[in-house]
């Protein structure tokens, strides 16, 4: 195995352009855990790698997919085996060095987890995405949030993050209110188990944000930030917390300490992407257990890796639903 091919993205002027290409396996990054890569997924980061100023990646050309799930091939580290089932997602994978969009991937043998009872397909469903809503559902949970102390609302709720914080959330017994633009996906977001379906926050988002506002949430889940963000605070119950991951709808927040002050409310901050090794094995093993998403089937759709970009587009533009798994290996 000398060549492989990857799905390469290049700056071209003020346009980041990507295309499939033959890379030399002296181009793999330095690691010691080689990977046969099986597949990888769709995560909005992966958008902004593919745009112009989009803010995650410095240096190109890279192969971007920020997860994968593969068989390792050759390994110097005791803890990986060839043939050994293996995930891995963070880091920089996929924004400082090579990601998941290759037939192969080399890493720190300290960014692998070993897949256990998932199958390779199973766990690039979840992904980052999906690894990232059990990283939120488990903070409300140690914040003390119980489903008898009201609806927990979930925005953003038809991405990836979205979408499985739904099914969790569900699981565990919350009433959950997912919020989205997308107002034909309600049936789909009410099979994946949310009891109440709304439109995205603010419900005006041109009327002046109040510092606090009516209590309508024990708790939130957001992955949209900006003025959604702003309103959930405002509107969360005395001794509510909301767990926020992302910036769909922008990274500034416009709010007050009244929240905070008045009401008790907790903001949690997320991050999946430095979580060190140790804690993201274990909650990997209870996604392969009892913290399995239990709609993964009916929120993933299959894409070759050669077609991603198209998909890409469609997740920046906000207009995707679900969670994209890549398929890798023969999707050249
Ligand atoms: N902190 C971490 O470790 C971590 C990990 C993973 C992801 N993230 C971040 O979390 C966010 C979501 O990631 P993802 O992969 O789930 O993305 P995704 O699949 O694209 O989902 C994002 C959802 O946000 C909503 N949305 C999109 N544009 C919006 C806008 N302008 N205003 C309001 N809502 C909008 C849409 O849901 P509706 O149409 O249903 O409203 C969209 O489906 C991203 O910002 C990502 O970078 C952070």
């Amino acid at each position: 195995m000398d060549t492989f091919q990857a799905l390469v993205a290049r700056q071209d002027g003020d346009r980041v352009v990507a295309a499939v290409e033959t890379l030399q396996t002296s181009e793999l990054p330095p690691g010691e855990v080689t990977i046969r890569v099986l597949y990888s997924s769709v995560n909005f980061k992966d958008a902004l790698a593919l745009t112009a100023k989009g803010g995650v990646v410095r240096d190109y050309p890279i192969v971007p997919g920020i997860d994968l799930t593969g068989e390792v091939v050759s390994s110097d580290s005791p803890d990986f085996a060839p043939g050994d089932l293996v995930l891995a997602h963070g880091y920089q994978i996929g924004t400082g060095h090579h990601g998941g969009y290759a037939e192969y991937a080399r890493l720190p043998a300290d960014q692998v987890v070993a897949l256990g009872p998932l199958s390779p397909q199973e766990g690039a469903a979840i992904g980052t995405a999906g690894f990232t809503a059990a990283m939120s559902v488990l903070a409300l949970v140690g914040r003390g949030i119980r489903p008898p102390h009201g609806p927990i609302v979930v925005t953003g709720a038809t991405g990836g993050v979205g979408s499985v914080s739904v099914d969790l959330l569900a699981a565990a017994g919350y009433h959950v209110v997912a919020s989205t633009g997308k107002a034909d996906q309600a049936d789909h977001l009410r099979s994946l188990g949310a009891s109440e379906v709304i439109g995205r926050l603010p419900a005006d988002p041109d009327a002046k944000p109040r510092p606090l506002g009516k209590t309508r949430w024990a708790a939130a889940v957001d992955c949209v930030g900006g003025a959604t963000l702003a309103d959930v605070l405002s509107t969360l119950e005395y001794g509510g917390a909301v767990a926020a991951s992302g910036l769909t709808g922008g990274a500034a927040l416009n709010t007050t300490v009244m929240p905070f002050i008045l009401r008790g409310v907790a903001l949690l901050g997320i991050d999946s992407v430095q979580l060190p090794i140790e804690p993201r094995r274990e909650l990997w093993a209870q996604l392969g257990g009892a913290l399995k998403p239990r709609h993964l089937g009916q929120l993933t759709h299959e894409v070759d890796v050669k077609d991603v970009v198209a998909v890409l587009d469609e997740v920046r533009a906000g207009r995707y639903s679900g969670r994209a798994v890549v398929k890798v290996a023969g999707g050249f």
